[in-house]
C-alpha cells in the first residue's frame, strides 16, 4: 500500500487544527440530495473528502449505512468525535481517494448506491482517474454526486477551488447521464452522474 506525502495533506491538517471549517450546506443543497436519494433498506452511501462531517451525517439521516472518507486525520477525528450517535449508521475512515492502491484495499467495489463528493473534486489532481474510481465503486443504479464552485463565478484570488467549464465537460463525458444544477446564480454547480 502506498502513503499519502505529508507535505499534500499538511495544508488540510493546518485547516482542521486551526479550528477553520467550510461553507455549510444550505436548505436547497440539502433539498437537491434529498431528491436524489432513494434509500432502500441496506443501501450504502459514500462521502469522499468528507471534511467535518455534515454532508456525511445528511446522508446517514436520509437512512444510508453511510461511510465517510477524508486524508485528513483531524477530518477523521472530528467526525468520529460530532458524530459518535450515528453510528453504525456513519462510520469514518481514512483513506486517500487518489491512491488507487488504498481504495481497492479499502473500498469494496458495486457495493454504494450513492457517493458523494461536495467542495472536493477540484482539489484532486487526477481527476480522470478519479471518476474511473468511483465507477467502479458505484452498485447497479448509484448515482455519483458531485458538488463543486465554478471557476468563472469565483474571485481571482479564490479561483482554486474551483473548477472550469473545460474541467466540467472532461468530468461528464464517460458518463451515459448527467443531470446538472446550479444552486445558486453565482453559487455552486452539481452534477449527478450516472453511468
Ligand atoms: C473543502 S473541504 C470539503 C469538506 C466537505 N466535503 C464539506 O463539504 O464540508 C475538502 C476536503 O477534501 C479532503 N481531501 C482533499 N484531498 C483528498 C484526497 N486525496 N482524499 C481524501 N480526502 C481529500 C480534505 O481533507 C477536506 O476535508
Amino acid at each position: 500500500m502506498t502513503t499519502t506525502p505529508p507535505d499534500r495533506v499538511a495544508g488540510w491538517e493546518a485547516h482542521f487544527a486551526a479550528g477553520r471549517g467550510f461553507r455549510r450546506p444550505d436548505d436547497r443543497e440539502l433539498r437537491l440530495l434529498a431528491e436524489h436519494a432513494h434509500p432502500s433498506p441496506g443501501h450504502q452511501a459514500l462521502d469522499i473528502g468528507c471534511g467535518l462531517g455534515g454532508y456525511a451525517a445528511a446522508l446517514a439521516d436520509l437512512g444510508y449505512r453511510t461511510l465517510a472518507v477524508d486524508w485528513a486525520e483531524a477530518s477523521v477525528a472530528a467526525v468520529r468525535d460530532r458524530y459518535a450517535g450515528l453510528a453504525p449508521g456513519l462510520t469514518v475512515r481514512r483513506l486517500d481517494f487518489e491512491d488507487a492502491c488504498a481504495v481497492a484495499e479499502h473500498l469494496p467495489a458495486g457495493t454504494f448506491d450513492l457517493v458523494t463528493m461536495r467542495l472536493v473534486l477540484a482539489f484532486l489532481t487526477d481527476r480522470k482517474a478519479v471518476g474511473e474510481r468511483v465507477r467502479r465503486l458505484l452498485a447497479p443504479g448509484g448515482v455519483w454526486l458531485v458538488t463543486t464552485p465554478l471557476t468563472d463565478r469565483l474571485p481571482e484570488r479564490r479561483r482554486n477551488i474551483g473548477m472550469t467549464a473545460d474541467d466540467i465537460t472532461d468530468l461528464v463525458t464517460p458518463w451515459s447521464h448527467c443531470s446538472a444544477y446550479d444552486l445558486e446564480p453565482d453559487g455552486l454547480h452539481c452534477l449527478a452522474l450516472r453511468p
